[in-house]
């Protein structure tokens, strides 16, 4: 954009390359670095400005400004193996862009290119401004006119080759890919140079067009021809007109009609509608005038629709396409032309069946099916109804019809979407079940049970050896509340003797049997009379009558303790995962679900780390 200042203010101004405007509303804050128009409200900074103007991502306007700058970039994130494909891709630029200067060079400079090349073009109308703009080119009709060049420029001949330029057959069979016809370079988004088309100039030579193979920078399914070239003017005009051919588009820029891409004879694809999108929803489809491939190409339409962007058609005489009926007509009135002949695609494959049907009854059910079929991918529920009215008087059929099997189809499509989600909750259901049989006992073990004898047990040990070191200042009593800290007792008598250690504890007292049988309720004191009882005396005669030697309890508490501690915990675990089980059983969602998986993973591992500590395995 051209900047200019108005008197001493901080702002520069400019037409706004965003929207149509004469009178300058596009201003720059330079110490600011940023932008604003005033006209259609479009404002950021020198990236953000970069990605809109020429519809680059965020990365592709950093490393478009880093190169322009000359300032390198360091990916820090990038791997070895991206670093080598970022390098072969930039050797591949080069080798293309030397490629590109070399043809252009060519067509002007040598005697070949200029009595067939340039005179080829000048027959075809195409002016010097269009030709520069085209980047337009010759390959000398020799075997290997660029390879000598390019040996002599030191570049790789695996780099030829990979770019498609030079074709090896073996070691001593190579030659230039394109030789003795004119050159259309095909460039990127932003601008360089990926491949090229090159047409023959003898009447029946065949391929008419020879286009470079697919490499690294060059995937056919990505790139629009002339798409570098129109890009700014398809955001100005809001609307893209799509073409078959290279020349169609060169031809259109003749007729001063810039927002004009190909797709090089093949059916456009959802990369190259994308593509199209960000600059504008509008597409125009110039369809060449022979009847044959048109109702063809309608089908490919459908994706376009799909993509909510908006189609229009515009079909083209018997046996003229948009580069020879602009030549013929002349910028004004082929201007023309296209604004009395753009039709709305779906009321234009309306009226194509709608004339068919009407002559032969029996088609009409298939075309009201195709018609429909188009409509029902639009995305937009209130377009989809606008069309089905239009198509109804087109098609002299009652909306209501068209309405029902408009639905028929949409709820088919919604019907197989529900199916798939419906089989993958079954089999999903399926196995939660297995899993849950998996993790669940057969004969289920009694775990209140087993927790309440261990909790039992715990109490034994606190009521007994409570008061016993375990080290200086460290008495048993800390020792076992402390690992039980996390746990808490289900039956209420023993939670009550385990509440009272704690709250004397932290008084700075330890509990005794003592202390119980004088504090405690009725029901504690029987309790704990039943624990300080030994149960079972060593006879003194064991020892010496079996040479058993059966150690008091006093010479391995710490192992009892932990013991304890272990098997407790362990019983603890088990009930939370069987408890853990049951929940999911019942669980509906699949978040809940997910949660309930969580845990159980969780638990599983605790249970496996007690099991080892004491060396029981677990076969679950
Ligand atoms: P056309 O055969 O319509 O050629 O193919 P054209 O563009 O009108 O070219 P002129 O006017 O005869 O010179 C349309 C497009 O299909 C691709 C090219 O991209 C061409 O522009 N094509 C066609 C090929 O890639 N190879 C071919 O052999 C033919
Ligand atoms: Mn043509």
């Amino acid at each position: 954009v051209t900047l200019r200042r108005k008197g001493s203010g901080r702002y520069l101004w400019a037409c706004c390359p965003f929207h149509d405007e004469k009178t300058p509303s596009f201003s720059i804050t330079p110490e600011r670095g940023i932008y604003k128009c005033f006209g259609c409200g479009k404002s950021g900074d020198t990236i953000n400005f970069i990605m809109e103007h020429d519809g680059l991502n965020y990365l592709e306007a950093i490393r478009h400004l880093a190169q322009k700058y000359g300032i390198e970039i360091i990916e820090e994130q990038q791997s070895d193996e991206q670093a080598e494909k970022q390098n072969e891709k930039d050797s591949l630029f080069i080798v293309l862009s030397f490629a590109n200067e070399f043809f252009k060079e060519k067509l002007k400079q040598s005697d070949e290119g200029r009595s067939v090349g340039l005179s080829y073009f000048k027959e075809r109308g195409f002016n010097e401004k269009l030709i520069d703009k085209f980047e337009l080119g010759y390959s000398l009709n020799e075997w290997s006119a660029l390879h000598k060049e390019a040996e002599s420029k030191a570049y790789s001949e695996e780099l030829l080759e990979k770019a498609g330029l030079l074709v090896v057959k073996s070691e001593d069979k190579k030659y230039d890919r394109f030789r003795g016809r004119v050159i259309f370079p095909i460039h990127n988004i932003s601008g360089k140079v990926v491949g090229f088309g090159a047409r023959t100039l003898k009447k029946d030579d065949k391929p008419k067009y020879l286009n470079s193979p697919e490499s690294e920078v060059y995937h056919k399914s990505k790139i629009l021809y002339g798409i570098y070239q129109a890009k700014h003017a398809i955001r100005k005009e809001d609307n893209c007109y799509l073409v078959e051919g290279y020349t169609d588009v060169i031809s259109l820029h003749q007729s001063d009609i810039d927002n004009v891409v190909s797709s090089s004879g093949t059916s456009l694809t959802e990369d190259q509608v994308k593509l199209i999108s960000r600059f504008s929803k509008n597409i125009t489809v110039l369809f060449d005038g022979d009847a044959a491939g048109l109702k063809a190409s309608l089908r490919g339409i459908d994706m376009i629709l799909e993509a909510g962007m908006n189609v229009r058609t515009v079909v083209f005489p018997e046996g003229e396409d948009p580069d020879s009926y602009s030549q013929k007509l002349g910028t004004t009135a082929f201007k023309q032309f296209l604004a009395d002949n753009t039709v709305d695609f779906i009321k234009f494959k309306a009226g194509l069946y709608a004339d068919e049907a009407s002559k032969d009854p029996i088609k009409k059910a298939a075309s009201i099916k195709e018609i429909v079929g188009s409509i029902a991918k639009i995305p937009d529920p209130v377009q989809r109804a606008v069309y089905l009215k239009e198509s109804s008087s087109l098609l002299d059929i009652e909306e209501t019809i068209l309405l029902a099997e408009m639905n028929k189809l949409l709820f088919k499509e919604k019907r197989q979407q529900s199916d798939i989600a419906k089989r993958q909750q079954e089999e999903r259901g399926a196995s939660i079940e297995a899993f849950i049989e998996q993790n669940t006992e057969k004969e289920p073990i009694n775990n209140d049970k087993l927790i309440s004898l261990q909790e039992r047990e715990s109490v034994r040990i606190l009521i007994n050896y409570g008061f016993n070191d375990i080290e200086e200042e460290f008495k048993l009593c800390n020792y076992l509340l402390q690992e039980l800290e996390d746990v808490s007792f289900i039956t209420p008598i023993y939670k009550e003797i385990v509440d009272i250690f704690k709250e004397q504890l932290a008084e700075g007292r330890v509990v005794d049997s003592q202390y119980l049988i004088a504090n405690g309720s009725p029901e504690i004191k029987k309790e704990v009379a039943d624990l300080v009882t030994e149960r079972w005396e060593v006879s003194p005669n064991w020892n010496d009558k079996f040479q058993i030697f059966v150690p008091e309890e006093d010479d391995v508490l710490e192992s009892v303790v932990l013991s304890n501690v272990l098997r407790l915990k362990f019983r603890v675990i088990q009930k939370l995962i069987a408890d853990n089980m049951a929940k999911l059983k019942v669980a509906t969602s699949e978040e809940e679900q997910d949660q309930l998986f969580k845990i159980h993973a969780e638990l599983k591992k605790s249970e496996m780390e007690i099991a080892k500590a004491l060396g029981i395995v677990v076969t679950r």
